[in-house]
């Protein structure tokens, strides 16, 4: 079966985008409670983040993330779970109550393995929020990556740590992260991928209109069948109407 493309919708910018996302975390606690809300990070979400911050269901929903750097814990600056709890505080209560699954800082089988597991006891990922790279990538997963890879150590690609680097100075973004596979993220039962702004332009028509290829890692959502896609008007400039409606 061929799964149906995935659904794009332009908005005005990104502002517009929060109460979509907000709608989705509270449809999701409504239908589902109990269900794990997989976050994504990054700048695209930090007014998503600090709206949900006010309305966080943190008793009615698990929450995970995508990656993490390389031996960074939860209260390490520049890391993952830290930039969320610093957006969204209630993360950090839901973080010391065991309703937050973060994304281990080591890369071993063994703790990666288990990871997945503790997902997949939690029912796994129902709701997954992505963004994208301008590289095409999606959660850390870097141009060239399979699509079949879980949980994994990855080498940052120059200009992900390029778009890093103000979050880390003075000091050097890292090298390395852990982040959850193509087949991972697959496996959510739904995916809402947000990009905005003129540099995502061009990973954004790769993601959608280009060779369906680990070149761009974010071109997979499309074997998935519950896709939702929100763009400005920038990031959605080099698609062609028809591709993107809102
Ligand atoms: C980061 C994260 C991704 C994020 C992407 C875009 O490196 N690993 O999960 O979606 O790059 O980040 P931003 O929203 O800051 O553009």
């Amino acid at each position: 079966m061929t799964p149906r493309p995935p659904a794009v919708r332009v908005l005005a910018d990104a502002a517009a985008a929060v109460p979509l996302l907000l709608d989705e975390v509270r449809g999701l606690a409504q239908r589902e409670p109990g269900a794990l809300l997989g976050f994504a990070t990054g700048g695209t979400y930090t007014q998503f983040l600090r709206a949900l911050a006010a309305e966080l269901p943190a008793d009615r929903l698990l929450a995970t993330h995508l990656d993490e750097y390389l031996g960074f814990g939860p209260d390490r600056r520049g890391g993952m779970v830290h930039e969320l709890g610093q957006s969204c505080p209630p993360v950090l209560d839901m973080l010391r109550r065991g309703r937050f699954l973060p994304v281990p800082r080591v890369g071993d089988a063994a703790t990666l393995g288990a990871h997945e597991q503790r997902l997949q006891r939690a029912g796994g990922v129902a709701l997954q929020l992505l963004g994208i790279g301008r590289n095409g990538h999606i959660a850390f997963n870097e141009p060239g990556t399979p699509f079949d890879s879980e949980f994994h150590v990855t080498t940052l690609a120059e200009t992900t740590r390029a778009d890093a680097r103000a979050r880390f100075a003075p000091d050097e973004p890292p090298l390395q992260a852990v982040t959850s596979g193509l087949a991972t993220i697959l496996r959510a039962r739904r995916l809402v991928l947000c990009a905005f702004g003129k540099p995502k332009a061009e990973a954004v028509r790769a993601m959608l209109t280009g060779d369906l290829s680990p070149a761009c890692p974010a071109s997979l959502v499309r074997r998935h069948p519950d896709v939702l896609v929100l763009l400005d008007h920038d990031a959605a400039s080099l698609l062609t109407l028809g591709q993107a409606s809102a």
